[in-house]
């Protein structure tokens, strides 16, 4: 395990680069598998979550390999397999789309309950009514999902909640399946578009992502393709509300403005001053944030994947701001490590109250998730002093250099590794 050693207090200033969408790269890796040719992805994240996708598609028979450090060809030909085992699938959320993927290329798949971040209850109970919808039986045994079916053929169905991942699922079973499928109340996210989007580059007849009503037209098969990721607006607000937090001036650059719509509009709310470009934006902030509240909610509200980092900021804001979390039950756990460094939050359920004070202090901090990881190291950012952030492994699930680019941003901040206790007694 690492930790990182950060000294804050410097407005952070210069040019970030974003970086390809984890969210996206994780759900069109698995859809390689629908493909009856090679397929080429560039502009994948160096992320462990890509990496641990790679390991778990060649386990499955697939030729993957790499190009360059963001460009990948993976022939799924030779795939021999449909199960995901729970050492394959740990750790990650993404796993769970390789049932839909494997549903999608050969009507079979057995697939270990997915990980991923701990926000309280993650259900699958929508992604196997979709699957059911399809035709699809799926049951629940030996601690595996297990999908199988005669045939996928077309249908209706209607989530009962907006989901991103039954959203990504019931696409990847459905592009295939005979006759036409429609998902109601579907997922928006920029990363349900791309996958959309890659899908029909290799063949697919899928209309309407990006709404909350898409359309699924299965067809015979899928070609190979070279697509590239989408930039990713996690990591870009994330950048964002760094250079605001630390009172600094950044230009993030590769990224779809208007993916950072919800996030250009809370900053500015809080005092930024922020300049749009075609494919960059520009962060400057003077003087105190200003309160303000927030709510997450699916795109294209707040996301709730920005909700710990914006949390962070208002900790130091002049009066005293509402964060409430449309999406999760319990994706707060980071709050006692920000009290930990002087911050004023009181949660209570789905709502943390944010008195803001003048500065954060610095502490030693532990990552307790991805997001919240990306959290604790703005705070440290923003504390005059050296803050320690450990369980570094979270964050690089989803940050391609994190450290390195925030140095080249002015920050000081360095990765150094933790000696287990039996290493620490043995050198005792
Ligand atoms: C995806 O998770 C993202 N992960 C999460 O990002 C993100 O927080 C979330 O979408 C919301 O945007 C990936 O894309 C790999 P959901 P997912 O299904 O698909 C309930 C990050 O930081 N629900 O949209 O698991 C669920 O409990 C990660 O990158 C059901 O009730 O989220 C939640 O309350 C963290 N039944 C809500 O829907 C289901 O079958 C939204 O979940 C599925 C979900």
């Amino acid at each position: 395990m690492d930790k990182f050693v950060i000294n804050g207090g410097k407005a952070l200033s210069g040019t970030v680069h974003i970086s390809g969408a984890k969210n996206a790269a994780v759900a069109i890796l698995p859809a390689v598998l629908l493909a009856n040719e090679p397929c080429t992805i560039e502009n994948l994240p160096e992320i462990s979550d890509v990496a641990t996708l790679l390991r778990a598609i060649k386990q499955l028979g697939a030729e993957v390999r790499s190009i360059n450090k963001s460009t990948v060809e993976i022939d799924p030909t030779p795939i021999n397999s449909f199960v995901i085992d729970k050492k394959m699938a740990e750790g990650m959320r993404a796993s769970s789309y390789f049932l839909g993927a494997l549903l999608g290329r050969c009507n079979r798949a057995r697939v270990a309950p997915p990980g991923g971040c701990d926000f309280g209850v993650r259900p699958i109970d929508q992604h196997i009514k979709g699957f059911e919808a399809l035709g699809a039986k799926v049951i629940i045994e030996n601690g595996m999902v297990d999908a199988r079916a005669a045939a996928l053929r077309g249908c209706s169905v209607y989530l009962d909640v907006v989901s991103v991942g039954a959203t990504i699922n019931i696409m990847l079973a459905a592009v295939k399946a005979r006759g036409l499928t429609v998902i109601e109340n579907a997922a928006r996210e920029p990363h349900i578009v791309d996958l959309a989007n890659f899908l029909n580059s290799m063949g697919a007849n899928i209309m309407g992502a990006g709404t909350n009503v898409i359309k699924i037209r299965g067809v015979e098969c899928l070609h190979g393709t070279t697509y590239s990721i989408i930039p990713d607006q996690i990591e870009a607000g994330t950048y964002m509300v760094a250079a605001a937090a630390t009172g600094g001036d950044v230009l993030i650059e590769n990224v779809i403005p208007k993916h950072l719509e919800s996030i250009i509009a809370k900053l500015v709310e809080a005092g930024a001053e922020i300049t749009e470009y075609d494919e960059a934006v520009r962060v400057k902030m003077t003087g105190r944030p200003k309160k303000c509240n927030v709510k997450t909610m699916p795109h294209p509200g707040f996301p709730t994947d920005m909700q710990p980092q914006i949390a962070t900021l208002l900790a130091i804001a002049d009066g005293t701001s509402i964060v409430t979390e449309g999406v999760w039950d319990n994706r707060f756990r980071y709050v006692e490590q920000l009290i930990g460094m002087g911050a004023k939050i009181q949660v209570d359920g789905k709502m943390a109250v944010i008195t803001g004070v003048e500065k954060l202090t610095p502490a030693p901090v532990k990552a307790v998730d991805l997001r919240a990881g990306a959290a604790m190291i703005i705070a440290g950012l923003m504390a005059e002093g050296i803050t320690e952030v450990e369980n570094t492994i979270y964050i690089d699930r989803g940050y391609e250099n994190v450290a390195e680019k925030f140095q080249k941003l002015g920050a000081e901040i360095k990765r150094v590794p933790v000696l287990s206790k039996e290493a620490n007694l043995k050198n005792a």
